[in-house]
């Protein structure tokens, strides 16, 4: 599919109003993406399980108004927000073209997260996706044509997928569980402009994933993703970088398939620490890990030695720290995550979740 196919031909003006309402989750990336063209198109291909339980929630009513421009209020956690207002009128920028009814209506957006807020968890991802979903929704109900083919459903699903990328890049990777691909690549099927749920072999050791998420440092990032990937333009290493992350998934999809958890845990680490490395030598350069960060990590991979376990770590841009374990170690790793890591993070909270199979429609 191209741009051109996501563009809303016809519609129905004369409907009035309405409300719709999706759960979108939040995903953490195996393989990274870590740098950008324009319009959010990556610069190399990522792959990343969906969670479960860490969710946004969105209800968008729509009214119709006189046409003249974007008409929008946004309610976060019950309370009116300012402060999301820019980026949400950028985004209604960007996906104007696609979705041409947006001036025709107000829009009240209500949204709230199922992790707590400031926890220094993206909500980007489930964010973004949630109401690029709504917008889906109601696209569907002004659209001439309703049809609940598979075809439809798929086009839903890309379109969807696309426009979130266009709010924040790894939102299109949220649609879908229970692995998504998003960029385009030689070992899946895959593109550019939106995620693919991954359709290769999935070998039961990762089936329901467990992801416990270990809050080190609840604050605001010191630097942004955007001004991150942004530092990937004449960065020395990017070439380099952006092939490695082809030749990853390659590998990846090949462990995910075998079930191989000692490759799977080589290659997500080593992902994670080539993510911020790349932070590190970067002109100018920073660390978004905190000495926690790395106190956990040295406890994983004594723990991991110690007990023959499939533990591993996986970080996003910040100095939390995604714990990932197979079910089958679900009792033993959460006793050690107690015993030994709670220690690390602020006020002593993490959060348990699992791989999920993606957004719903409430
Ligand atoms: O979606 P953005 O622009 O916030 O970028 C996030 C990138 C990482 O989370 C660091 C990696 C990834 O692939 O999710």
């Amino acid at each position: 599919m191209t741009e051109q196919d996501f563009i809303l031909k016809s519609y129905n003006s004369n409907i009035e109003n309405g409300s719709v309402k999706w759960s979108s989750p939040s995903n953490i990336a195996l393989v990274k993406y870590w740098g950008k063209k324009e319009h959010q198109i990556p610069e190399n291909p990522s792959i990343s399980f969906t969670l479960s339980d860490c969710k946004t929630t969105t209800e968008v009513t729509y009214t119709k108004k006189e046409n003249k421009d974007f008409s929008f209020d946004i309610y976060f956690e019950g309370e009116q927000n300012e402060a999301f207002k820019p980026k949400i009128q950028t985004f209604f920028e960007r996906i104007e073209t696609y979705m041409p009814f947006l001036k025709d209506y107000h829009f009240k957006i209500e949204t709230s997260n199922t992790f707590p807020h400031s926890s220094g968890i993206a909500s980007s991802a489930s964010g973004m996706s949630a109401i690029a979903l709504c917008l889906m929704s109601i696209e569907k109900e002004l659209s001439a044509i309703q049809n609940e083919s598979e075809e439809s459903h798929n086009y839903f699903n890309n379109k969807a997928s696309f426009l979130a990328r266009l709010g924040s890049g790894s939102a299109c990777r949220s649609i879908e569980g229970e692995l998504v691909v998003w960029g385009k690549n030689e070992s899946t099927e895959s593109s550019d402009l939106y995620g693919v749920k991954f359709e290769g072999d999935v070998h039961p050791n990762f089936h329901e994933y467990q992801d416990a998420i270990l809050l080190v440092d609840k604050g605001e990032k010191q630097v942004s993703s955007t001004v991150g990937h942004k530092l990937m333009f004449g960065h020395p290493f990017a070439k380099e970088r952006f092939s490695q992350a082809h030749h990853n998934l390659a590998k990846l999809k090949v462990i995910l398939a075998s079930g191989d958890l000692k490759a799977f845990v080589k290659i997500v680490e080593s992902e994670a620490l080539t993510l911020h490395a790349m932070m590190m030598t970067s002109m100018p350069y920073f660390i978004l890990m905190k000495p926690n960060t790395l106190e956990i990590i040295n406890k994983i991979w004594e723990y991991r030695a110690e007990n023959d376990s499939n533990i591993c770590f996986t970080l996003d841009a910040g100095a939390n720290v995604h714990v990932l374990f197979p079910k089958a170690e679900k009792d033993q790793v959460y006793e050690f995550i107690k015993s030994e890591l709670v220690a690390y993070c602020q006020n002593g909270h993490y959060i348990c979740d699992s791989v999920g199979k993606g957004a719903k429609r409430l």
